[in-house]
């Protein structure tokens, strides 16, 4: 039967003056008061306020819910349009505000007016009521009388009132993302932003904590968390002000963006999505995380499977029988999915190397005479599921697409020299009939081969050559957004017509982690650094706002090949044990003990996956706090089980530092404690022993690691 939604929906529309609206979730308030003169000012964001009662007699947070320019304070404004007649001023008044709430989510609507011009702004907020999580995004129309030109139009704008102000942020390079630096913030503004235009968080990521009054702890403390949903050019400004308060201001970077809106037309900023915890970061981490896997993540709600992807073990040498030898090593171990990567492609120009054949999506006849669908039939027979890679966004300028479509590349244009990122070159998708071209490399792949059912999507340069052939002369500058918006449509028209097909977002690594793309993608490649002790610092910044489930990692081969480091099979599964776990290496150089050992680990993950794919993730010793130590666990929702995972990162002679308190288990059962996934004899003495919830959490247990690269993966079970 049809669920009669409009039962469960409160709607209020309101039109009067001097009364308070209320964003709000179980945890979480915002809230604006409209004022008599009708300006909405920001009067909280923070603990939830169950009476709103007197607020509006307060002095406001903020005197402007969307700050715009030429209506009194010089702070960094989210709205800057040039009118009709060329004026820059905007002042903003409350017309209405609607408000419904479904299914566990309210929608607020405030809809505002320049006092003078026909410019009508929307801010629109939608509040996540278990999660915690409110989302706001902006719509501006233009109903002026000509065209109008926006030069700033954030997603959002909130302020605070607290006595000091920390940020940490994520920031980080090719092979080392998602470091993490945490500063106090001082009077001017801070800015976190790019000016890559494609795979945009490889330096910065558009993502933030901020504690408030002094640093917030993993359990305690006032943080707000904060993600910019954009895959383009983004700034994040951190304002602290002549009073001390402090204005973050969020959106698209308007950086060489100005953007025309004829009358008539529509501007929708990307999603600003917020998090408030009065109980520390990991609090604010797993409301995100809950958040992601029921609302922002490609069916969130399903198991990951373990994967071999071909890149580490096999780069471009390859051919069917050595593709072949792969799959049935992969099989051997237990592996669910065979992925192609890069090499398969290109016959004018083969792609052997990174310097030819991008953009010809045909296979290579020479190394796979007999196609992908004979590697598909012996990968099936093996009981694997068939993947592969591509990078429809790009050309190498040695390719048949760079020799018939030059039109189609981004160029600098009056015969400026184009300049090459890995030997390649980006195509323009402002432009229509680029957008058919690189839905199709993909859709037509899956339609010619509906047996690959995972699509490894890359990206593995910048924008850089500024200019497009597509967009008229004026409209230059729209190239950025329009760019970023139609990659959006293109995987969303992708993931409605490929249902069933997994989408993995990797971009040079972890270049392409953020929540727009991950709307339509089920995975991101975390960083093609594979190195253990480098991958527990990367999942460790990545996973404070992105989920664990969506971080693929992989074991590779050792010595490893970024960083030449050599660790044990175990230490380099029981990291990539802690996200999405997958095996990058040749099977066929594994000797029969690490075969061995690599089966048993697999099916471990595959037991206790759910754990760690859905559960809830503690964070419990930092690799940042220099004791050479890290320990998280996953909980799951019913506290039933849990994982521990503790990594020994370099050699400790303080074997207290060893004692890891695990959370989040419900603090009045006992569980049983079990060493899993041993490689010799157990590490800790709680082997096999009931313990009480608060012995662990407060005691703890005692870990037998000394040695670098050691570790160990506990679990444990309620006893009932
Ligand atoms: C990028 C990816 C790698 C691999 C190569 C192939 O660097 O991050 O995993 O696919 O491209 O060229």
């Amino acid at each position: 039967m049809r669920k009669i939604t409009l039962f469960f929906a409160i709607v209020f529309c309101c039109s009067i003056s001097a009364q308070v609206i209320h964003v709000k979730t179980n945890k979480n308030s915002l809230v604006y008061n409209v004022t008599k003169s009708k300006k909405v000012h920001q009067a909280h964001y923070g603990k939830r306020l169950n009476s709103t009662e007197g607020i509006s007699n307060l002095k406001a947070i903020f005197n402007e819910a969307y700050p715009s320019f030429g209506n009194g304070r010089p702070n960094e404004v989210a709205l800057l349009v040039k009118h009709d007649d060329g004026t820059l001023v905007t002042d903003l008044f409350y017309l209405s505000h609607d408000q419904n709430t479904k299914n566990g989510i309210q929608y607020t609507s405030i809809h505002l007016k320049d006092e003078k011009k026909n410019l009508f702004v929307d801010l629109h907020f939608k509040a996540y009521r278990k999660e915690n999580v409110i989302e706001q995004w902006v719509s501006i129309i233009n109903k002026e009388s000509k065209a109008i030109e926006l030069q700033n139009f954030a997603s959002s704008a909130i302020g605070f009132k607290a006595r000091e102000y920390y940020l940490l942020h994520f920031y980080g390079s090719w092979r080392k993302e998602m470091q993490m630096v945490e500063e106090k913030l001082t009077n001017g503004i801070k800015v976190i932003e790019t000016k890559q235009g494609v795979r945009a968080t490889e330096y910065e990521n558009p993502s933030f904590m901020l504690s408030l009054n002094k640093p917030a702890q993993e359990n305690s403390g006032e943080v707000i968390a904060g993600a910019l949903a954009w895959s383009g050019n983004y700034k994040l400004t951190f304002q602290l002000d002549e009073v001390d308060r402090c204005q973050v201001t969020a959106g698209i970077n308007p950086f060489a963006s100005q953007y025309t809106l004829q009358p008539n037309q529509e501007f929708t900023t990307p999603r600003m999505i917020y998090t408030f915890s009065y109980e520390g970061k990991n609090q604010a981490s797993i409301n995100l995380h809950r958040w992601a896997r029921k609302y922002n993540l490609r069916a969130g709600d399903e198991i990951r499977p373990i994967i071999l992807n071909s890149w580490e073990g096999a780069y471009f040498d390859f051919d069917a029988k050595l593709l072949k030898g792969m799959m049935d090593g992969a099989a051997e171990m237990g592996v669910e999915y065979f992925i192609l990567d890069d090499g398969w492609f290109g016959n004018k120009y083969p792609r052997n190397l990174a310097n030819a054949g991008l953009g010809d999506w045909q296979v290579n006849k020479k190394k796979l005479p007999n196609g992908i669908s004979d590697l598909i039939d012996h990968a099936e027979k093996k009981g694997l599921k068939f993947g592969i890679w591509v990078e429809p966004e790009m050309a190498n300028p040695k390719s048949e697409l760079a020799e018939n479509q030059p039109d189609w590349i981004i160029q600098r244009k009056n015969n400026r020299k184009p300049m090459l990122q890995k030997n390649q070159l980006l195509l323009d998708l402002s432009n229509p009939k680029v957008q058919d071209f690189v839905y199709n490399v993909v859709s037509d792949i899956l339609k010619e081969n509906p047996r690959i059912t995972y699509i490894k999507w890359d990206a593995n340069r910048s924008i850089q050559n500024y200019g497009s052939t597509y967009l008229t002369s004026n409209n230059q500058s729209h190239l950025w957004i329009d760019y970023a918006k139609a990659l959006e449509v293109v995987f969303a028209k992708l993931g409605k017509n490929h249902p069933k097909v997994i989408f993995q977002a990797s971009a040079s690594g972890g270049a392409r982690v953020e929540y727009g793309i991950l709307k339509n993608t089920h995975e991101f490649w975390t960083s093609d650094d594979t190195d253990p002790i480098e991958r527990i610092f990367i999942q460790w910044g990545t996973n404070h706002i992105y989920p664990p489930i969506a971080s693929a990692a992989h074991v590779t081969s050792s010595p490893n090949h970024q960083t030449g480091r050599a660790t044990p099979l175990k230490f380099r599964f029981d990291v990539a044990m802690g996200g999405r776990l997958g095996v990058e290496l040749s099977p066929t150089k594994l000797n029969s003990e690490e075969l061995e050992y690599a089966k048993k680990a697999i099916q471990i993950y595959k037991d206790k996956r759910h754990i760690i794919q859905f559960g809830d993730l503690y964070r419990l010793l930092s690799p940042y706090d220099d004791d050479g130590y890290a320990a998280i666990n996953y909980v799951t929702e019913n506290k039933d089980e849990a994982i521990l995972f503790v990594y020994c990162l370099e050699y400790s002679r303080r074997s207290e530092r060893n004692v890891v308190k695990p959370q989040g288990i419900d603090p009045k059962a006992s569980y049983l404690v079990e060493e899993i996934n041993m490689d010799g004899k157990n590490k800790i003495s709680a082997h096999k022993k009931v313990l009480s919830a608060e012995v662990l959490m407060n005691r703890g247990i005692d870990t037998d690691l000394r040695k670098p690269f050691t570790s160990v993966m506990i679990q444990l079970t309620k006893v009932k």
